[in-house]
């Protein structure tokens, strides 16, 4: 089920609407006309950074409400900075993983090890819950390991195998490889610009070769895929490809831009890029 919709975009902007609850948010990608102007009237809030972050509208939302995006509950709540606490654009994707891990599951006969780093609310974290993986979910923030944790509980999940961590991704991942931890299945969504734990500076340029260098190393004997995927300018499907490609030969390498869809006359919104690799 899904109760998430791209009702409209255009002149800057896009109209989604979330459950019960329709938002007006900036999205600079969408410099085309509006297909449905009459239809914008429906927003319960507006967003703007136009002076400085502001909501209009927000004192007349609930302080959280839930909606099931593909299949998976999530806990929404507007934030100072204009997010949800989804990314909806990556919806389909963990249609892919789940679907996949099921498959890979039935196959092996024996559930997959499954390890989400840059995790934020777990959305990919309980599709692949959902899929019969065991998990790990790794984040710098503890509020949004908290959130994610919270949605694991709204979907059911509370009791599954999900390792929750509050961690900067690289000292995790050298603590894993010391460790011989090792994951059939990776995702990685690394942030343009990020703190760790201990507020170590993510600069996604400088960062990212040794997070895959070091995703290769806790790779399992028997990998099932690496997902990569970027919200950075400039970082377009072929950087993606081109990076999973140093890393891993031998097997199906995929890539295109991640989009947010919506129904009938809607456009859909390039929204971040992804690359997937497939043993
Ligand atoms: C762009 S969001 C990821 C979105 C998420 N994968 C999704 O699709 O829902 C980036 C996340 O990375 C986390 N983060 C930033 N720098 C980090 C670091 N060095 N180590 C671990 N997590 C980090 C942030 O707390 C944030 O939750």
């Amino acid at each position: 089920m899904n109760e998430y919709e791209l009702l409209d975009s255009g002149h800057g902007r896009k109209l989604e609407r979330f459950g019960k609850i329709t938002l007006d948010r900036p999205c600079a990608q969408a410099v085309w006309n509006p297909s449905q102007p009459d239809r914008w009237k429906q927003a319960d809030a507006f967003f703007t950074r136009k002076q400085g972050l502001e909501w209009r509208g927000r004192d007349q939302l609930p302080n959280s409400w839930i909606a099931q995006v593909n299949g998976v509950r999530m806990k929404l709540s507007t934030t100072d900075f204009g997010h949800l606490g989804v990314f909806p654009e990556t919806r389909e994707m963990w249609d892919w993983i789940r679907q996949t891990l099921t498959t890979a599951t039935r196959q092996r006969s024996e559930p997959l090890h499954f390890l989400n780093l840059f995790a934020y609310s777990g959305g990919a974290t309980l599709a692949a819950a959902q899929g019969g993986a065991h998990c790990c979910h790794v984040d710098a923030s503890k509020g949004m390991v908290q959130w994610a944790r919270e949605n694991a509980e709204l979907n059911g999940l509370k009791e599954h195998p999900i390792r929750w961590i509050v961690d900067d991704v690289n000292k995790f991942l050298t603590r894993e490889i010391k460790r011989g931890r090792r994951y059939d299945a990776i995702l990685l969504d690394p942030p343009s610009f990020g703190r760790g734990k201990g507020g170590e500076l993510y600069k996604i340029e400088h960062a990212l070769l040794e997070t895959l260098q070091l995703v290769k190393k806790v790779l399992s004997q028997q990998p099932c895929f690496l997902y990569l995927t970027s919200h950075t300018p400039g970082f377009t499907p072929i950087v993606l490809k081109n990076l999973i490609q140093q890393l891993l030969d031998q097997g199906q390498l995929d890539s295109g831009e991640m989009l947010l869809t919506g129904a009938g006359s809607a456009f859909p919104v390039p929204s971040g890029t992804w690359a997937r690799w497939q043993a």
